[in-house]
């Protein structure tokens, strides 16, 4: 778009609005800090579903045109505007965040080739760029040289994503993901760019398929793109990498607490055919002493893959069977896809086509593509009336016990081709296209399933989605898809995490041993050390691959297993202590080293290590046949090793002895652990003493009680501890004391002195 010069600008509140020759442009400062770029280019379609009410902070803004362009500032900010609607943002202090790119764009290092050998490499299947795409809308800010570039969400890469380049549309990929795959199932446009002393980031608000080139096309620029939708894009400034997480999150919103059973091990496999393998998986959990929480039922539970029933051939007395796991301590999790199979006298169809509930072709019929129940038609969730009737549905399946519901297939999927681009979507009452709806398709769905179980139960919902667009954080937790049991998708699992986090979606986990392709003892016990720290700790696997339960295959991988299972559940309170954070701060639990450690270079680019909050750093073993590896511990505090006790100094490089039993766990100084005795699953014990493990130095931590389930702690019934370590002194004090259930004693590990105290009032001094 050539928006040509400048002719004038209005300042109203905190907006202006620029009139160039071609078109018109505006800069609204939402916050002091963030930025929104905005230029209608489809201005029927312009609203988010990413944000969610007015996040706009009446800020005060000036304006003024310096010779030919305008310089607009807020207190921390100053943006300036050139004709064709180019901008620099600079801080008010003067230093540069990122300016538009004023040259034309050129493929550098793009081979010459004639067109017949394009064809001819085709022939073979290899994938040829046809050079240079140009979008409609199109956005080029130049490399200053030093950047690294986190987030993107759903991307299967490296922590730093520059000299790659990405799309941003849902896809269903069974095929072995691969690093320089373009999209997977999530689209999460939020970007991250980090230079020394610059941090900001680029939240790209367009749901339709856009496109991110970070140097790979030319190490002069980076770029996003879209060939729909508007020119709408916030750049979200902040002192370190974290205040542009949170700033993003405050603008899309942050994950909320979950329910605590939510953090317990989950065990599934697709599928667990009938009822009596279900209940032989939890008998087996409990006879070997694994702890677990969550037993899924996958696509075969229902009667001929009818969503919102079950096939009394294989669950007979489903009820029954729920009532009876929940009093062993298990929650039951069943999918829903959003696939309705087309079939008179079943009443979801029925209802959906009474209703009118189902998106259309272009010839006005209702849209059918194959899914697992064969010929099957879409609900269109971007409709008010569609999503409250499909949260209605979930009554079915929570008055029946169901605890959780893990929407799959909701990119959407299709097995006859993808869904064409133009069959007819609504967004609310106005009529558009699949394309528009595509990325936003599972969060709409997951917003309708969250919306349910939360009317129906008054509980924390926990939902699982496939495929979402920006701010599903809000409604529901996310796995990676269908990973593969293979060593790279599991050292990819980590940055894939980490960048998940970083783009807001904080409950995450990937198909613990993997999904496709046969998983070996060995994988599967490196597999849940990793497993044991993300946020969603679900085995998974596919049919017709080998059983990978912790005692599918032998008595070391059980052990080993177990060992890192009840190690979770020990950490269940530290857990959830990150998630009381993340839902204020919108930090991830699961995060990369440079989010705590950003000003050592050292661990921009580390990969196969990572933090779990702010004080556990991971370092597992992920390669076959390894056992030890070097660690790098980063600068600023000094570590322990968890295992042993033995402290190091930051800012060293250490090798650490691995064999198939151990992960590397270091402990930040100044660390409070708070620590769970081991159960068999949440709730099962009640837990009146805490254990605290202090690791040295000197450390303050806030440790978050509530009672786990609903939605009180909103109205401040919950407990805040503050446990300060001092000199070799602990002291605690209940900063909130807003729930029943407190703590009576405190174990206390400080430094290799055990205490056991009585805790009665608000404070415990000195301990030491
Ligand atoms: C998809 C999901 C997978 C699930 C399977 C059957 O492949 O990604 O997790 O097990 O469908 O429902």
């Amino acid at each position: 778009m050539n928006y040509g010069r400048i002719k004038y600008f209005n300042i109203e509140g905190s907006r202006v609005e620029i009139t160039f020759e071609n078109a018109v442009g505006y800069i609204t400062a939402v916050t002091e800090e963030i930025i929104n770029i905005f230029s209608p280019f489809k201005p029927e379609c312009n609203h988010s579903f990413a944000i969610e009410g007015d996040k706009s902070r009446n800020v005060h803004v000036i304006a003024n045109m310096v010779g030919n362009y305008i310089v607009i500032s807020t207190s921390k900010l100053a943006i300036y505007v050139y004709d064709n609607f180019q901008t620099q943002i600079m801080t008010s202090d003067g230093t540069l965040i990122c300016r538009d790119y004023k040259g034309e764009r050129e493929a550098q290092g793009a081979a010459i080739i004639t067109q017949e050998a394009i064809e001819q490499a085709r022939m073979e299947g290899h994938a040829m760029s046809d050079g240079i795409a140009h979008h409609k809308i199109e956005v080029l800010k130049c490399m200053e040289g030093s950047e690294c570039f986190y987030g993107l969400g759903d991307k299967y890469n490296f922590l730093n994503k520059k000299g790659y380049a990405f799309e941003m549309w849902n896809s269903d990929i069974p095929d072995p993901h691969y690093e320089s795959m373009p999209s997977l199932y999530k689209s999460i446009p939020f970007l991250i760019v980090h230079r020394e002393k610059v941090d900001y980031g680029i939240f790209f608000d367009n749901h339709h398929r856009t496109q991110f080139d970070l140097g790979k096309e030319n190490a002069g620029y980076y770029s996003f793109s879209a060939d729909d939708g508007d020119l709408n894009y916030y750049v979200i400034s902040g002192d370190s990498i974290k205040s542009v997480v949170s700033g993003y999150t405050y603008l899309t919103g942050t994950t909320p607490l979950p329910q605590l059973w939510t953090l317990g091990y989950q065990q599934c496999r697709w599928s667990y055919e009938n009822r009596d393998e279900l209940m032989s998986v939890a008998v087996s959990m409990r006879k070997n002493e694994i702890p677990c929480d969550v037993l899924y039922c996958d696509i075969d539970y229902m009667d001929d893959f009818k969503v919102f029933t079950w096939g009394e051939k294989q669950y007979p007395q489903h009820r029954e069977m729920i009532d009876t796991l929940s009093e062993h301590g298990f929650k039951v999790v069943t999918i829903i896809d959003p696939g309705v199979k087309k079939e008179e006298g079943y009443s979801v169809y029925d209802e959906g086509v009474r209703n009118d509930f189902f998106v259309h072709g272009t010839d006005g019929r209702i849209y059918e593509n194959v899914v697992w129940p064969g010929d099957s038609v879409f609900p269109d969730f971007g409709r008010r009336a569609v999503r409250n009737w499909w949260a209605d549905k979930q009554r079915i399946m929570t008055d029946d016990g169901v605890a959780g519901i893990w929407n799959d297939m909701n990119e959407p999927a299709s097995f006859r081709g993808e869904i064409p681009e133009d069959v007819v979507f609504c967004d609310e009452e106005r009529k558009t296209t699949h394309s528009e709806m595509h990325n936003v398709y599972g969060s709409l769905m997951s917003k309708a399933t969250y919306e349910g179980i939360r009317r129906h139960t008054g509980k924390r919902p926990f939902v699982i989605t496939r495929a979402c667009y920006s701010g599903a954080q809000k409604y529901t937790t996310g796995w990676t898809g269908d990973n593969q049991s293979h060593w790279s998708h599991l050292r990819y699992s980590i940055a894939q995490m980490c960048s998940l986090g970083l783009s807001g979606m904080a409950f995450i986990g990937s198909d613990v041993g993997g999904f496709g392709s046969d998983c070996t003892p060995e994988l599967l016990c490196r597999w849940t050390q990793v497993g044991c720290f993300t946020p969603l700790f679900r085995n998974h696997a596919a049919k017709g691959t080998r059983h990978q339960e912790p005692w599918a295959f032998d008595q070391q991988t059980l052990d080993i297993c177990r060992k890192y299972i009840r190690l979770r559940y020990r950490l269940i309170p530290y857990l959830y202590d990150c998630f009381h954070e993340t839902e204020s701060t919108g930090l991830p639990v699961f995060r990369p080293l440079v989010l705590e450690f950003q000003k050592d270079k050292n661990v921009l680019e580390i990969n196969d290590q990572f933090m779990v909050g702010q004080w556990l750093m991971v370092a597992p073993i992920v390669d076959q046949g390894r056992v030890s590896r070097d660690v790098y511990l980063p600068k600023g505090c000094n570590w322990y090793d968890f295992h042993t006790g033995e402290r190091f100094p930051g800012g060293t490089r250490i090798l650490r002895e691995a064999p198939l039993d151990t992960c590397p766990i270091y402990v930040r100084e100044g660390a409070v652990l708070p620590m769970w005795p081991v159960m068999n699953y949440v709730g099962e014990k009640k837990v009146d003493c805490l254990e605290l493990v202090v690791y040295g130095g000197d450390g303050e931590y806030l440790h978050y009680q509530d009672n786990g389930t609903d939605f009180a702690y909103r109205d401040g019934e919950y407990n805040l501890y503050r446990f300060v370590s001092k000199r070799g002194c602990l002291s605690v004090e209940l900063v909130n004391a807003g729930y029943a259930e407190r703590y009576e004693r405190f174990k206390i590990n400080l430094s290799g002195k055990l205490f056991n105290v009585k805790f009665t009032g608000r404070r415990l001094n000195a301990i030491r």
